[in-house]
């Protein structure tokens, strides 16, 4: 089995075709996508039209599925079937929404809120509406790579705080206040604002929607650096729009990108996209035998 590649945009990702994802795929091939989604931040397959398991099982290729929490008691759960998709929708059964719809609304990488976030996830595009509803990937290691010097000094090796708690009103309006057990389950975390990639060992901006406060920075001081970095790392020079279609498969590398579902109104027509989630590993910083800086829990 071949297939072939081509640039999706200047700033990121790779369009590959010629591949039957509903099948099990030889290894050396799977090997050569790694390869490609490690060089390029994400990956889009199109015209795909899969079975939950054939989804599950395609991302299992690239590491250990996460099986996301309940975000809240007033949404469903994941697909009840395969608890392993996570439903991004604004489709709503007997006034019932299906799946969260403001999910990826606010720049952000999946899990930067926990203490081990996510390496990767994969989104499939079953419905999409005519207008609206895109998502945007950010390449944050191109970001890195521009940051001017004054600034890049100044969060070298600092930490950036990461918390649900202050921020989850903020990001979910829509949504009921943190219960006390959900608080408790969701400790705010610190981590490197820089972040060594564990697999390239680039150095990619770590920061997004969640990120509060910064080590070392008087309050005021760490929000507007905050600011500045996501204004920043979502310049048009580091960022591609993707217009979904039916049949889209995005598959993106949570250390190395940001992404945001650019906000839509029901009215557009509907949107049902189902995402499988990686696992990753706790983030550290180290630079040619600088001490190492991790990750802690708050
Ligand atoms: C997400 O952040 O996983 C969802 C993105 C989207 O709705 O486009």
């Amino acid at each position: 089995m071949k297939f072939e590649c081509q640039r999706l945009s200047d700033p990121i990702g790779v369009e590959i075709f010629g591949l039957n994802l509903t099948k099990p795929i030889d290894e050396k091939i799977i090997q050569d996508i790694r390869r490609l989604w490690l060089d390029n931040n994400i990956l889009l397959f199109r015209n795909i039209d899969w079975t939950p398991e054939q989804q599950i099982s395609f991302t299992k290729n690239f590491g250990k599925l996460h099986i996301m929490p309940q975000l809240s008691s007033v949404l469903p759960p994941n697909l009840t079937t395969h608890p392993e998709i996570f439903i991004v929708s604004n489709i709503k059964k007997n006034g019932k929404p299906i799946g969260f719809k403001a999910a990826g609304w606010g720049w952000h990488s999946d899990g930067e809120d926990k203490h081990i976030p996510n390496m990767g996830s994969m989104l499939y595009a079953v419905d999409v509406p005519n207008k609206g509803g895109d998502t945007g990937f950010a390449n944050t290691y191109k970001s890195c790579e521009a940051l001017p010097q004054e600034i890049k000094k100044n969060i070298v090796g600092k930490r950036a705080r990461f918390s649900r708690i202050t921020m989850h009103s903020i990001n979910y309006p829509s949504l009921p206040p943190l219960t006390r057990k959900e608080k408790l389950e969701r400790p705010d975390v610190w981590h490197p604002i820089i972040r060594t990639h564990p697999e390239t060992n680039r150095e990619c901006l770590f920061i997004g929607r969640w990120a509060v406060e910064i080590e070392g920075m008087p309050a005021d001081e760490g929000r507007d650096v905050i600011k500045e970095l996501t204004a920043f790392t979502t310049k048009d020079d580091f960022i591609y729009i993707h217009k979904w279609k039916i049949g889209d498969v995005i598959l993106w590398d949570n250390r190395c990108t940001q992404h945001c579902a650019v906000p839509y109104d029901g009215e557009e027509g509907m949107r049902y996209l189902l995402r499988t989630t990686l696992e990753g590993d706790l983030p550290y910083y180290k630079n040619k035998g600088e001490k190492q800086v991790c990750s802690y829990l708050a």
